[in-house]
């Protein structure tokens, strides 16, 4: 099978490459040490304009063409970048306009990264010509495989420009101005615009700022940086047909992309994945994110883009190596959710440099470490992974998820400063991990009439505050062809432009949900509310961060609340509607409660092939095609433990493709991994 910006065979392996910070004999030592590796594929040129036109208009590619024609040499193909994302010095003195405003009206200066405005003519055309320069230069060279536009996107602006783009957006969006004051209810603090000339970014402002100007801007932005991701792409595809487009996704709050809008205009889905927890909660990030990844593609590949090989920084500012093992299982945890490759940022760390505490595939103290000899033996695995590459991902449970929602949650309006949304979907999507169930991510539906695209039998909604009809209506759907649905607080509140549903809370799911919510009534940090359930159910404990005035109209109670001002009232509530079930949690449960309830609602998620079979903190992801199966286990624990092959799903005479040794009776040693082939047991 053939695959745009998949490799012919096996994976691609490699990381961001940046010989131009080396001299000579580095570069040759580099080739070497890829040989030695394993390396398939370099990024090339992510931040290399300076170099590339060190004047406007005048190049310099005879640096890069040796870059190219050594890795070529070598056997390793090229990720080559578009390097869009960080202008040379002569960019903002020429263009002092294309510079980026912040919300608070300051011009930034050149001197780190992203310094630019995606909305400026002036970046738009030097993009433009630089990627054409390197199309013409590149386009039919041997080594290269994959194009790379800019570096993930997500920079903001606030500045005239921006003004201009995001007037023209908002008159498609909306065609009359009516319909905009009407959509930002802008008849509150005397905000009803008359022309649309009025209407600025979302600046710094006295107070607080009008939820619907803001959620409109990211969405405008998300739409402006898919624009200059296109325009270069167009460009590289004139000058270069076959060779496959891709850009670099980023996870985090600050990144105002929608992937699933963008997925559709990329050959290969790509991501840069950097776990900000240790131990355990970093294997949880990376399989969340990995199948954020899968689920953006829809069918197509998606490929690793960017990892850290060893140290890297936690959410407490500090770096952090990685435990013997850690990079590989990572690694793993992606391919086994279907990535079409291990690559990290970068291969080489830097001597000096903003990143220069970065990791490297080489780290500092050069190949002679722990870290450079577990990324040659990674190498050395892959290849025999080349099975299991095109195999389908088999999944127990979908978990929706919309930027959008994260977006709107992240106002400094809102019922409680402690609604984090991330937080919401991370915790359906790790209980499920917890227990074994590999979980699909949906996308809301924006368009009429467009199906949901759930197959699997539960189906977790966590905190979807804005919830357009036709989203209420595929959920609907879902339901009544048999799915089991459970939704969190905060869902079908507002509609698409933030406006709340009035009526009562859960808005737009009220009749799928079966209750009438009259208040919300969250909850300080310190604070919870003990949880009633009747006898012979799952005990819920108590409940955190938010709870809700609840009343029943046509589900029944499954939990309540047991002291406080809503004592006696349902927390917890089960619908059956057709064929399905709609569940409502209106209160946030630990997570070993909502794995309870999870088993409640949906047991296949508890009897799942696989869960049960291998202790906590042991990953399993299987995969299968043409009647074969690939169970991938992954050790997180610092115990040696034995694999029960039969409680994974195969039959006898199955194989580890790590270890090469028959699967039965196996052993895996604490942190390690094994990869077993063989035919499934139904
Ligand atoms: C991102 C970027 C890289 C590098 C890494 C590490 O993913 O794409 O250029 O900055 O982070 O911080």
């Amino acid at each position: 099978m053939t695959v745009p910006g998949a490799p012919e065979t096996g994976y691609w392996y490699g990381g961001d490459y940046n010989p131009e910070q080396w001299p000579e004999e580095v570069r040759r030592e580099d080739m070497a040490l890829m040989r030695r590796a394993g390396v398939t594929l370099a990024t090339v040129g992510v931040f290399s304009w300076s170099l590339l036109e060190p004047e406007e208009g005048r190049y310099d590619f005879g640096w890069l063409d040796r870059v190219l024609d050594d890795l070529h040499a070598n056997g390793v193909r090229a990720a080559l970048a578009t390097p869009t994302a960080s202008p040379p010095p002569w960019f903002g003195p020429a263009y002092p306009d294309a510079l980026p405003v912040t919300a608070d009206g300051v011009r930034l200066t050149h001197g780190s990264r992203d310094t630019y405005c995606v909305c400026a003519p002036a970046y738009a055309v030097a993009s433009r010509r630089i990627a054409r320069a390197l199309a013409a230069r590149y386009g039919r060279h041997p080594a290269l495989a994959l194009w790379h536009v800019h570096n993930e996107y997500g920079t903001w602006c606030h500045c005239d420009h921006v003004a201009r783009a995001f007037r023209t957006w908002l008159r498609d969006r909306y065609g009359a101005l009516a319909a905009l004051n009407e959509a930002w209810t802008t008849a509150f603090w005397s905000q009803r615009y008359a022309d649309w000339d009025q209407i600025q970014p979302p600046r710094a402002t006295q107070y607080l700022p009008n939820p619907a100007h803001r959620l409109d801007f990211r969405r405008f932005l998300s739409d402006a940086m898919l624009g200059h991701y296109r325009a270069q792409r167009d460009v590289l595809r004139a000058a270069a047909p076959g060779v496959p487009v891709t850009t670099n996704f980023a996870y985090g709050g600050w990144v105002p992309v929608d992937p699933w809008t963008w997925a559709e205009h990329l050959d290969l889905v790509a991501v840069d994945h950097y776990p900000d927890e240790t131990g355990l909660a970093a294997a949880e990030q990376t399989a969340f994110a990995a199948d954020l990844a899968r689920s953006w593609a829809g069918r197509r590949p998606w490929l690793l883009m960017e990892q850290a090989a060893g140290v890297t920084y936690t959410a407490g500012g500090r770096t952090r190596p990685k435990a013997a093992g850690e990079l590989t299982r990572h690694s793993l945890a992606h391919l086994a959710r279907g990535s079409r490759g291990a690559m990290f940022f970068q291969w080489r760390a830097s001597r000096g440099g903003a990143e220069q505490w970065h990791a490297g595939m080489v780290p500092h103290a050069g190949p002679d470490s722990r870290v450079f000899r577990e990324v040659c033996a990674l190498g050395g695995l892959l290849p025999r992974l080349a099975a299991a590459r095109d195999a389908d991902v088999a999944t127990g449970a979908a978990v929706l998820w919309d930027p959008e929602c994260w977006w709107a949650l992240d106002a400094p309006s809102l019922p409680s400063s402690g609604i984090d949304y991330l937080a919401a979907v991370r915790q359906a999507h790790r209980v499920l991990w917890r227990a074994g169930c590999t979980v699909d991510f949906a996308a809301p539906v924006r368009e009429e009439g467009r199906p949901l695209g759930v197959s699997a039998p539960l189906l977790v909604v966590p905190a979807l505050y804005l919830a357009s009809d036709a989203t209420a209506r595929a959920l609907t759907e879902y339901v009544a062809a048999g799915g089991t649905l459970v939704a969190g607080y905060l869902s079908g509140v507002a509609d698409t432009f933030g406006r709340v549903r009035t009526g009562g809370y859960p808005g737009a799911l009220r009749d799928l949900l079966g209750v009438r919510v009259e208040e919300f009534h969250p909850l300080g940090p310190e604070e919870s509310v003990p949880l009633a359930v009747d006898a012979g159910r799952p005990e819920l404990g108590a409940g955190s961060d938010w709870s809700e005035r609840v009343h029943l109209a046509g589900a029944e109670a499954v939990a309540g609340y047991a002291a406080g001002p809503l004592a006696g009232l349902p927390a917890v509530t089960r619908h059956r509607h057709g064929a399905g079930t709609a569940w409502y949690v209106s209160t946030r449960l630990s997570d070993d409660a909502f794995g309870r309830l999870l088993g409640l609602a949906a047991p296949h998620v508890a009897g799942a092939p696989g869960a049960g079979a291998v202790p906590a903190g042991v990953e399993v992801v299987r995969r299968h095609r043409d009647g074969t199966a690939w169970v991938f286990v992954l050790n997180h624990t610092e115990a040696a433990h034995r694999l029960d092959v039969e409680g994974l799903g195969l039959r006898r005479g199955a194989r580890d493709l790590v270890s090469g040794a028959p699967a039965e009776g196996l052993r895996l040693a604490a942190g390690g991994v094994a990869v077993l082939e063989g035919r499934p047991l139904a």
